[in-house]
């Protein structure tokens, strides 16, 4: 099941042609998932902005937004962001979701992959992520992935009742 399902999906980078299906899938995402570090709430999402947005991640060559694609149903997003000054361009920070429906079909994983493979052809040589402690499917992703814990970040994220921990982790290429 989770093998033929995942032998129909397509990885390739956003383009603004997708705006309409990025704006749609975020809205169902934040509904699906508490584990988003910043959330739609925070920051409305429109048609606009979202379009500017992917745009922006055109501009910069240590930018990436990467789709996967099930047939023509955008079913995941992944986001990297390099740094923007000389000395830290080689290190960047990764945004990763996939629609509830598709969860455990390796979609993560292979979004993953694609990443690590653009950051060795592109010199950056560290990816760092936030992720609330208690996600624990992220985790595990990220751990098998090879993504090490480099710190803990208390009171992060407030929640509804208390405030949520972070881990930071990291991958780094030689
Ligand atoms: C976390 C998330 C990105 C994982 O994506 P995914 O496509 O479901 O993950 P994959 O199917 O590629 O799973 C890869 C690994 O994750 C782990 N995993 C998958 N399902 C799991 C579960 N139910 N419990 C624990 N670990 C699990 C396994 O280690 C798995 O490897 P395996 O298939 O070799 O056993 C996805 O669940 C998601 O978008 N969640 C909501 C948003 C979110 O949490 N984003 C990350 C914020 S930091």
């Amino acid at each position: 099941m989770a093998i033929s399902l995942l032998n129909q999906v397509y990885v390739r980078p956003i383009s603004v042609q997708d705006t309409p299906k990025v704006v749609n899938f975020k809205k169902e995402l934040e509904n699906e998932t508490d584990y988003l570090v910043f959330n739609m709430k925070d920051s409305p999402n429109s048609f606009n902005k979202e379009r500017n947005n992917i745009i922006q991640f055109t501009l910069f060559s240590n930018y990436l937004y990467l789709g996967a694609f099930v047939d023509d149903t955008l079913g995941g997003l992944l986001l990297f962001r390099g740094g923007k000054s000389p000395r830290n361009k080689h290190i960047g920070e990764l945004g990763i979701g996939i629609k509830k429906e598709y969860w455990g079909h390796g979609i993560g994983k292979k979004l993953i992959a694609e990443l690590f493979k653009w950051c060795v052809d592109n010199s950056i040589k560290k990816v760092t992520l936030k992720v609330r402690k208690d996600n624990t499917r992220a985790i595990a992703l990220y751990q098998k992935l090879g993504f090490k814990c480099e710190a803990i970040k208390i009171g992060f994220i407030q929640g509804s009742s208390e405030p949520f921990e972070f881990l930071i982790m990291v991958k780094t290429f030689n």
